[in-house]
């Protein structure tokens, strides 16, 4: 099988034949994460929460930051319909597996590696309110705040990014690159050169 992903140098890849470079650096979102870990055990200062985590692009950023809280804290997953393979939304959002946790009663913060159109976490906390969660509260490592087009409550924002596609920590493109530790974008320049 063709490899989907070929790491150029430090700052541009190819990925599904695109180029792509590099945006966001380990280290700077590492920092960022633990900023925003250190506020939310802060915030948080006597309770436990329960993180929800939005699979699949979430995970990574979700797990660095439960590691940064100094907290009793716990989690679950739920998923959605995504992107599929491509580049752009489907505006349809569909709840493609639950959350297993008894919310009732619990501070719920839910966790998103990325808001775009805004569709998905302006339906997600809808969807929450129904299991009666003590309090409600959202994180986003990225906000793509000239896309979103619905009002979405956003607590915790890692960055406020430019509108363009981006893959790496746990960001995919068709599936691939999640497993970047950096963050890249779409190269706007364009197609790809073949790598030397
Ligand atoms: P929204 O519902 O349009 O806000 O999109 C949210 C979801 O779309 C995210 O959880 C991601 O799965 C996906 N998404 C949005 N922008 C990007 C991107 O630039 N790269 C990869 N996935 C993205």
């Amino acid at each position: 099988m063709a490899a989907n992903l070929l790491l150029h140098d430090d700052q541009t890849i190819t990925l599904r034949g695109e180029r792509f470079r590099i945006y966001l650096d380990a280290k700077q979102i590492q920092e960022r994460v633990h900023e925003i870990g250190r506020q939310i055990t802060r915030d948080y200062d006597g309770k436990r929460p329960i993180l929800i985590g939005i699979l699949n692009g979430a995970f990574m950023f979700l797990s660095d930051l439960m590691k940064s809280l100094r907290m009793d804290c716990e989690v679950d997953f739920m998923k959605l319909s995504s992107y599929g393979a491509e580049m752009i939304t489907s505006g349809v959002v569909r709840e493609l597996k639950k959350t297993d946790a008894d919310l009732e009663g619990r501070h719920v913060l839910i966790v998103e590696d990325i808001v775009d159109t805004g569709l998905s976490m302006q339906y997600i906390p809808d969807k929450m309110r129904e299991h009666a969660p003590a309090s409600l509260r959202t994180v986003t490592l990225l906000h793509k705040f000239e896309a979103t087009e619905v009002d979405v409550p956003l607590d915790y924002v890692g960055f406020r990014i430019r509108n363009r596609f981006v893959v790496g920590y746990g960001l995919d493109y068709g599936q691939v690159g999640r497993n970047l530790p950096d963050i890249y974008e779409l190269d706007p320049n364009g197609a790809d050169q073949p790598a030397q």
